[in-house]
């Protein structure tokens, strides 16, 4: 197969089983699509297989891309939410034909090939155009993207629906809501499949029906639904009953329209076999074609032709039997009450401003005051008013003075000469006046509508757009009475098969010409005959007909079917009663003509073409309502509208005229068909008339239709537009394929695996024969869509990235010079200012010790505070620490040795704020020893860091005897002390103890001498490093031991000590060189001192003791 990648393959596997598995559904419930029918050519095979599709319920059928579809005439619940969801994004033949399905093609199509695309529905009345246009626009309001804003454009394209069906449809024979205008809408939609906005075209309303219907028809649905529907206040102020018989437009009263036509009556039985397609051989059944048969007490019955002679069975169309007079015909299947109420919130939602609507409804309650308005001749034959309500309601709801509106109705202006002069009609007159006035304003009207309708749904952003555009025109339609209306409806019709016939089966097989396919041609009824027949210039149907209204003197409906009788006399399809041979006669009246359509003859009867067609409004009356209060019919009669006096053109040329633009806009489209059809005449479910569906089948073209389906290729495209979508499938023709586009195509199909008979190579198109190649190659192009698109994706991706990149880096490299330059400049600036501060700085040291002035104030500060700062830090910890403080600088000589002598004062204090009690006598001891031998005795300084203690010998280390024998004195303090004897001086260990009176010397046990306090004469000590003192002792007694010389390691405490206990302050001498002392009384020894290099004491030569002592170092050095 293809070279497709495998999940593509599969998908394609899938296709082909789903198709396979419909194929197997095919032997049940018929073919999905004609195309693959075997009997292709026959026509009974495409009504069994029609037939059997319906009975199943299943009313859709393709012919390649058209759809047929059946209408059902009951709910099948095949038009839910799941069903959108199943066709949505799927591909045409992958599951069973659906409406859904073709709108969802017609969609994508339209985004990936982003053109302008058509959907024609056609068929006949009743067959379901309206619903089936109703469905697409559901779709699409399900299916296409959503935000709030679209959300809003769809709910108007949606609700435009109720709102122009209530003005436009109304219930005929053949249908209960059937289209009285023609509608072309325009769906547009964005880039993103978005419907952003809408626009309707509007074609001939059937203006008629407001003041006339049909036996067993309608008026047009607002009439009904506002006297059924609206609230009491409004009917009340639209004066108003809610009752539709009150109302003469909306009953038909039975003799009263058609008496005048009185070559309408017929007398005898006539039997429409002309209508040659309705009559089968033998027993036919089409006694349910009800509208021709009519039951015995109907009141028309002198329309002849339309009784039947038997026993006709349908009574059940119920509307076809019309009880009494003066019956409004009653529909069932309509709801007059719930419509109104879903026109009234669409209005609404469509954004009419309140005052329209109101203007609105005044207009349609307008209109059916009008109807009620009877004339009566007054002595001269003259027509007057006598029935003042309706006139009153008139001026009040149209806002135009009564008298105005009476006048208006009741003369007619004429110009004799200079002149302006008004001539009173006669009641015929009065009463045709009037109701042109209703068909006028009501058609005005319906207009305005429109238009305001497309302002609402008008997109205002002028981004480019494809449309979709939706024809839902009025069917094909034979009544039995077919007037000037259905000529131009079924003529419309004609043009609609010529465009289909163009579109599809001329230029299809034209093309295959022109392209040099092999081709057998498949005959086909051009219609075009038809067409020409109506509306050819000067020779036509239409312009026969102009020039009967637009010409002097007295023309006639009789003297146009003269004209018509002379100008197409020989017209294979057109006859009338002169015309016709013997047999054909006997069905025609005189009044008749009748065209062979394509799809059917139709008689129709020429009273009424020429008013209608001339459709004229008498001018004064137009000015008349051009003085209307009532906005919208103030902006329908406007004062700028051209004169009457200048021919406006006929209804028919405008028709004419419109159909051309439409099948303009049409032929810039592309294609797509829904065929309508109706199973039955009686709009019944399950009922399936062959008669009726054949020649539908027939009319419709679709035999046609399928034979070129079948013969032909269901695709074309131009080499360059097949290569431009398709190139990417094939590595040599992508990215650029350097030959021809033929060329191209060739090797890209090649590449492919295109079989030879899947396609064809025309001159400037490949044409391929079944759908599946092309969706097989569409859905390779999907797959390989996203891999260019992931490249592409990645690719640009990059280029972002990079971009943002080197973004990024330019705005790094930015930010990095500005914050380089910014930090450079701080640099500069510290520097600037680190100069000047240092320049300051040098300047302020240089004049330092000058006077304060402004080069050294600064400076000073600097210093003062630098110092002051320093100091802080390192301040003396002690009271003693005399070396520790800062060298001020000169200018803080004084303040340091303030801050000095107050820093000590404050470690003073708080040295003696922290000192115990305790602590505090023994410095006070400490200070007596100070008083006594600060600055005298060398080793005194040694000494002062030694602190003094109660006593230097343990109560213990006293000898008990010693002890016991001092007793009663009190110990006070003793110490260890070596005296020298006083003639040899030995030394020897002895104890010193002091008691409250004296100091004795204690060996052992034994008291050596003792010294009374009183005796104590004094104490010598040598100024040098010894720990020598000498007592010196009061003697009196030769006996008396004479002074002591002794030797104590706690020289200065034993001193103090004694001062204090012997209470004697100054008796210690603090002697230089030698000390003199008695060694008995009388007897006198020295003790020398020196200082020497070492501590000796030895006796001197001289006899006296030498006490050598080592120089001590300095305080400072000792505190070290
Ligand atoms: N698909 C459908 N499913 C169910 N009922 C349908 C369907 N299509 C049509 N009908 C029924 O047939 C009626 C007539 O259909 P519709 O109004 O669409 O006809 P039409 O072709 O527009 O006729 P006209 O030319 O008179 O406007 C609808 O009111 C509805 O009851
Ligand atoms: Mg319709």
């Amino acid at each position: 197969m293809y070279m497709f990648s495998k999940s593509l393959e599969e998908r394609c596997n899938r296709i082909l089983r789903d198709m396979e598995g419909s194929l197997t559904a095919r032997d049940r419930v018929g073919i999905q699509d004609f195309v693959l029918l075997d009997a292709y050519t026959s026509e009974s095979a495409v009504l069994d297989n029609l037939r059997k599709r319906f009975n199943e319920n299943l009313i859709y059928t393709y012919i390649g891309t058209l759809l047929v579809s059946v209408n059902p005439y009951k709910e099948l619940g095949i038009y839910t939410k799941k069903q959108m969801d199943i066709y949505m994004g799927v591909n045409f033949f992958e599951l069973p034909p659906h409406i859904y399905a073709l709108a969802d093609n017609v969609y994508r199509t339209m985004l990936t090939e982003t053109n302008n695309h058509f959907i024609l529905i056609s068929g006949e009345s009743g067959a379901g155009k309206t619903e089936a246009s109703k469905k697409i626009l559901q779709f699409y309001a399900v299916s296409c993207p959503s935000t709030k804003l679209l959300d809003n454009v769809r709910d108007r394209l949606l609700l435009s629906n109720p709102v122009l069906e209530a003005f436009g449809n109304a219930k005929t024979l053949k249908n209960d809501n059937s289209s009285r205008f023609g509608k072309y809408m325009d769906i547009q939609f964005d880039h993103m499949g978005g419907a952003v906005g809408g626009h309707i075209l509007s074609y001939l309303l059937e203006k008629s029906r407001v003041v006339h219907q049909n036996h067993g028809e309608r008026s047009f649905h607002i009439f009904y639904q506002l006297v059924e529907g609206g609230e009491e206040d409004l009917l009340r102020w639209l004066g108003l009953e809610r009752n539709c018989q009150r109302y003469s437009y909306l009953v038909q009263v039975g003799e009263v329209t058609y008496q005048r036509y009185s070559y309408l009556v017929q007398v005898g039985e006539v039997t429409y076999q002309h209508y040659s397609y309705l009559v089968q051989v033998g027993e036919v059944t089409y006694q349910h074609y009800s509208y021709l048969v009519q039951v015995g007490e109907v009141t028309y019955q002198h329309y002849s032709y339309l009784v039947q002679v038997g026993e006709v069975t349908y009574q059940h169309y119920s509307y076809l039997v019309q009880v009494g007079e003066g019956e409004c015909a009653k529909v069932s299947s309509v709801n007059d009450k719930s419509d109104w109420k879903t026109v009234r919130k669409a209005l609404s939602i469509i954004e009419f401003s309140e005052s329209n609507i109101e203007s609105l409804f005044a207009i349609i309650a307008s209109v059916l005051h009008l109807g009620n308005v009877t004339f009566v001749a007054d002595s001269q034959g003259y027509a007057t008013l006598n029935n003042s309500p309706e006139i009153h309601w008139l001026s009040k709801l149209l806002g135009i003075p009564a008298q105005v509106i009476q006048v208006g109705l009741t003369h007619r202006k004429i110009e004799a000469r200079s002149e302006e002069l008004l001539s009173p009609f006669t009641v015929d007159q009065a009463v045709y006046a009037k109701d042109a006035l209703a068909k006028a304003i009501y058609g005005r009207t319906f207009t305005w509508l429109v238009n305001e309708l497309n302002e609402s749904l008008a997109n205002k952003d002028s981004s480019r757009k494809t449309v979709i555009g939706l024809l839902d025109i009025y069917g094909f339609e034979v009544f039995s009475v077919n007037s000037f209306e259905q000529f131009c409806i079924n003529y419309c019709n004609e043009k609609l098969q010529q465009l289909f016939i163009q579109l599809t089966l001329k230029s299809e097989q034209e093309e295959y010409e022109m392209e040099g396919i092999e081709w057998e041609s498949v005959p086909y009824f051009n219609n075009k005959i038809i067409c020409d027949l109506v509306e050819e210039k000067f020779k036509g149907i239409i312009s026969v007909l102009d020039e009967e209204c637009l010409r002097p003197g007295e023309a006639t409906d009789m003297t146009f079917l003269e004209k018509l009788e002379e100008k197409m006399g020989g017209h294979p399809h057109f006859v009338t009663h002169k015309l016709a041979d013997q047999k054909t006669r006997k069905t025609l009246e005189r009044g008749d003509f009748r065209l062979l359509h394509y799809a059917g003859e139709v008689t129709y009867c020429v009273v009424g073409f020429l008013d209608k067609n001339n459709d004229l409004l008498y001018r004064n009356i137009k000015e008349v309502m051009r003085q209307s209060k009532n906005a919208i019919v103030k902006h329908c009669f406007p004062s700028t509208e051209p004169d009457s006096k200048k021919r406006p053109e006929t209804v028919a040329t405008q028709f004419k005229s419109s159909l051309v633009g439409l099948t303009e806009i049409l032929m810039s489209k592309e294609p797509w068909y829904v065929r309508c059809m109706k199973p039955n005449e009686g709009k019944q479910p399950g009922l399936f008339d062959d008669v009726l569906v054949r020649h539908q089948v027939k009319y419709l073209g679709l035999m046609e239709h399928l034979r070129v389906r079948r013969a032909g290729f269901a695709y074309r495209r131009r080499y360059e537009i097949f290569l431009q979508r398709y190139k990417p499938l094939c590595p040599d023709t992508w990215p650029n394929w350097k030959g021809t586009a033929a060329e191209g195509v060739q090797c890209l199909i090649k590449h492919l695996g295109y079989k030879p008979d899947e396609y064809k190579m025309g001159r400037t198109k490949i044409f391929i024969r079944h759908p599946r190649t092309l969706f097989a190659t569409e859905d390779a192009f999907e797959v390989c869509k996203h891999e260019l698109a992931t490249r592409i994706q990645a690719k640009y991706k990059g280029y972002r990235v990079k971009g943002d990149y080197m973004r990024q880096r330019q705005a790094a490299t930015k930010i990095e010079t500005c914050w380089r330059g910014m930090k450079a400049r701080r640099e500069r600036d510290k520097r600037a200012w680190a100069v000047k501060v240092i320049k300051r700085f040098i300047k302020g040291f240089m004049t330092r010790n000058q006077p304060a002035c402004v080069d050294n104030t600064e400076y000073l500060a600097f210093v003062r505070q630098n110092y002051l700062t320093r100091l802080k830090e390192n301040l003396p910890k002690t009271v003693l620490d005399k070396n520790t403080w800062l060298t001020p600088p000169p200018i803080m000589q004084e303040a340091s040795q303030m801050l000095r002598k107050l820093y000590t004062r404050h470690m003073v204090r708080r040295y003696v704020q922290g000192i115990m009690t305790e602590r505090k006598a023994q410095l006070q001891i400490k200070g007596l020893t100070s008083s006594i031998f600060k600055g005298t005795k060398e080793n005194y300084p040694h000494s002062v860091g030694i602190p003094f203690v109660d006593t230097r010998i343990r109560e213990e280390d006293i000898h008990i005897k010693v002890y016991q024998m001092i007793r009663q004195e009190r110990i006070k303090y003793s110490v260890p002390v070596v005296k020298y004897d006083r003639n040899g001086f030995r030394p020897r260990f002895r104890q010193l103890i002091y008691t409250g009176s004296a100091a004795y010397l204690v060996e052992e046990a034994k008291i050596k001498q003792r010294v009374e306090f009183n005796n104590l004469k004094g104490v010598s000590v040598s100024t040098l490093s010894d720990n020598f003192l000498i007592l010196h002792v009061q003697c009196e007694d030769i006996k008396q031991k004479g002074d002591l010389v002794l030797q104590c390691d706690y020289l200065f405490e034993a001193l103090t000590k004694l001062c204090l206990v012997a209470n004697k302050h100054n008796f210690i001498k603090v002697v230089q060189g030698s000390v003199k002392f008695d060694i008995q009384p009388g007897r006198e020894g020295f003790v020398d001192f020196k200082s020497g290099q070492e501590t000796m004491i030895y006796r001197a030569k001289n006899g006296h003791l030498m006490v050598e002592s080592t120089r001590t170092k300095s305080r400072a050095m000792i505190q070290n």
